[in-house]
């Protein structure tokens, strides 16, 4: 299926490893000029070597970080069709948890990614031309996650953003991931703690992989999901309850 992206341009937050990466390759692989952004600069020069993608070494953390982003990637692409809000990092807490932890995980899973939106999307209403994809999480933990808490964020404010932008001609939606196999991931299970897991919990199986979410989103971000705005799409095995 031709996806209609071929000419288009993406911003990916996240983009050296992980979600960010896969979604970058794919969306390169369907012809879409790729500014990708990240700390690690070997991965970002490698992703650059694998796809051509102009890369930005940037830590999103930093005061000024979605500026400096939003202004890099105007002036590497001439316009952004696509923006993937994807960088993030789990972190679990205890019930009474540390502030500064709250306050970081709200920074980089919520915070930064409503910035740079912002600062791009002038630009988009001007052209009454967009599509925002917000990777999120699932809303079924059984435990204090900040990362999870902040996605939580995340999807509430991409259905009021859909309900607003549509009339520019912006969608904007979610994808929200089980448990996929990536350093995240791997932080927090051990080979057989994950194949015990997912036995037990996800009907097919196994964690995904990242190109499982980097399909959905080449789909999501494509004209093909011309009359999808305000959505979350799952991507999860069938995973629904977490246990933990
Ligand atoms: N994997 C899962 O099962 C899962 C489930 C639910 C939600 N998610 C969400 O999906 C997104 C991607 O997760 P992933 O599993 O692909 O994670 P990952 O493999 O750990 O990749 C995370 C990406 O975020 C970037 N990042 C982290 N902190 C950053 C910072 N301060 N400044 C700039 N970039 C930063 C990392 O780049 P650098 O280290 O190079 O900066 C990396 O590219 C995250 O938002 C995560 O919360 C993942």
């Amino acid at each position: 299926m031709d996806l209609h992206l071929k000419g288009k341009t993406a911003v990916i937050t996240g983009a050296s490893q992980g979600f960010g990466r896969a979604i970058a390759k794919g969306l390169a692989s369907e012809g879409v000029k790729i500014f990708a952004t990240a700390r690690n600069e070997e991965l970002l020069k490698s992703l650059h070597e694998e796809t051509g993608a102009v890369t930005f070494a940037q830590d999103f953390t930093a005061p000024g970080a979605p500026q400096a982003i939003a202004n890099a990637a105007l002036a590497a692409l001439g316009r952004v069709d696509i923006l993937v809000n994807n960088a993030g990092r789990s972190r679990a807490l205890g019930v009474t948890g540390d502030e500064e932890e709250w306050e970081a995980g709200f920074t980089l899973d919520f915070t930064r990614h409503r910035q740079l939106t912002q600062h791009l999307l002038p630009h988009m209403m001007e052209r009454s031309q967009g599509v925002i994809l917000n990777v999120t999480s699932t809303y079924e933990l059984r435990s204090i996650n900040v990362s999870a808490v902040a996605k939580g964020a995340v999807a509430v404010w991409s259905k009021q953003l859909a309900g607003q932008l549509g009339q520019y001609n912006i969608r904007v939606n979610c994808l929200q991931p089980g448990l996929i196999d990536t350093a995240n991931t791997q932080r927090i299970f051990t080979a057989e703690e994950r194949r015990q897991f997912a036995q037990n919990n996800i009907p097919l199986g196994d964690f995904g992989q990242p190109e499982d979410i980097a399909n959905m989103a080449a789909f999501l971000a494509s004209p093909r999901a011309g009359y999808i705005t305000g959505a979350v799409a799952v991507v999860d095995g069938g995973l629904r309850y977490h246990p933990f």
